[in-house]
């Protein structure tokens, strides 16, 4: 029998969120795949979301991953290229490239490429990407003189605080944004196009819609917002499941665990299951985080080992060996579990590691396990 933990990925909740997204989006709507799809396994998503007219990730490695696996949309490099060389391989593989920086800008004008679409990074407050909003018509101007951008190129820009509902940066982002558009000359026979929204501005702030929307993590089921469990719109796309390997019933006052974190107070039943940190369960989930038994809280005590943890059973007396666990899901929202771990689903699913096999199956509301 092979260990049990699985990342269940549900082709169907994907499908579902991406058409929300889409419907949402009013115009072209581009999902982010990078690092790994947020752990989802970015070629299966891919080849799920094969209707989206182009997608996202955060290198050119990441980029030829895709191609490799036989995906054929545009792939938009959200950072640019890290080095000159890329440039060229970019536009041999039809790759979408962000101008974010004069060294990118420098790099892209004296490459050997003829015709590349060009999306030209914008700094409206962030201050982690972008040119100035006053150099960009500049920039837009060097780039149009070098005949090496194809007819249509994309302003864009990201918004720090989308998921802060009713943060007054959000509006003061797209205001920047605006004049830096207004700024822009465009060339004579060329389209300027624009993008602002991630997940959290697509689904709250309509007034920042453009040509593209670029779309994350709420594809992957879960509100942005990390206060918020669930959307009733979405449906988590990932079931991180496993299942109970031993079982043992110990008295009161007993250490359970590395450095004895954690110790019984009463005669107490210890499930133990096969996932860890190296999975990409945090190993600082607190005592008392949820984990599901047979769809029941219980409590996670004692450290999370490498490849291992202890759940607190005692309450739920027909647990047995081999039962179902899930550490999250659509019963139990990855954003809770985030919270108690002090950090945010992202990187709860991103952190989703190699050796857990990512099983896709179609079942929507992906109860299968
Ligand atoms: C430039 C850019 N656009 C879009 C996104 C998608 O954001 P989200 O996952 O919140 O939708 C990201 C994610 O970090 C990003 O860096």
């Amino acid at each position: 029998m092979a260990r049990p933990t699985r990342a269940l990925i549900s082709s169907a909740a994907l499908i579902h969120n991406y058409s929300l997204a889409q419907k949402g989006s009013g115009a072209h709507c581009m999902p982010m795949v990078k690092a790994n799809a947020y752990g989802h396994g970015a070629k299966d998503v891919c080849k799920i979301l094969d209707q989206a007219p182009a997608f996202g990730v955060a290198s050119i490695e990441e980029a030829l991953e895709l191609r490799k696996s036989g995906i054929q949309q545009p792939i938009l490099l959200l950072e640019g290229t890290f080095s000159a060389c890329e440039i060229a391989i970019a536009e041999t593989h039809n790759f979408w490239v962000m101008i974010e920086n004069h060294r990118q800008l420098d790099d892209f004008i004296a490459a050997p490429v003829s015709s590349m679409r060009i999306w030209l990074g914008v700094d409206t407050g962030m201050h982690r990407l972008g040119f100035k909003p006053q150099e960009v018509n500049s920039v837009y101007q060097r780039l149009a003189r070098s005949g090496k951008v194809d007819n249509t190129c994309v302003l864009a820009s990201h918004f720090a605080s989308a998921d802060q509902r009713g943060d007054t940066m959000n509006q003061r982002q797209l205001t920047c944004f605006e004049q830096a558009y207004r700024s822009i000359a465009v060339s004579k026979g060329t389209k300027l196009q624009q993008s602002l929204a991630n997940s959290a501005a697509l689904l709250t702030l309509p007034a920042t819609l453009r040509d593209w929307q670029r779309p994350g993590y709420m594809l992957y089921g879960n509100p942005p917002f990390i206060a918020e469990d669930q959307d009733a719109r979405l449906k988590p796309v990932m079931n991180f499941v496993s299942a109970v390997s031993s079982l043992r019933r110990i008295d009161a006052g007993q250490p359970v665990g590395y450095a004895a974190q954690w110790t019984t107070q009463r005669t107490s039943v210890i499930a133990t299951v096969p996932v860890g940190y190296a999975d990409g369960y945090p190993r600082h989930a607190p005592n008392n985080t949820p984990v599901l038994v047979n769809t029941q809280r219980a409590p996670l005590v004692g450290r999370v080992s490498m490849d291992m943890i202890t759940v607190d059973v005692t309450d739920l007396p027909s647990v047995q060996i081999g039962d179902p666990v899930t550490l999250w899901g659509s019963a139990l929202s990855v954003n809770e579990i985030a919270r108690r771990c002090q950090t945010n689903g992202y990187e709860l699913l991103s952190g989703v590691s190699a050796r857990v096999p990512r099983v896709i199956h179609a079942d929507e509301d992906n109860t299968t396990h």
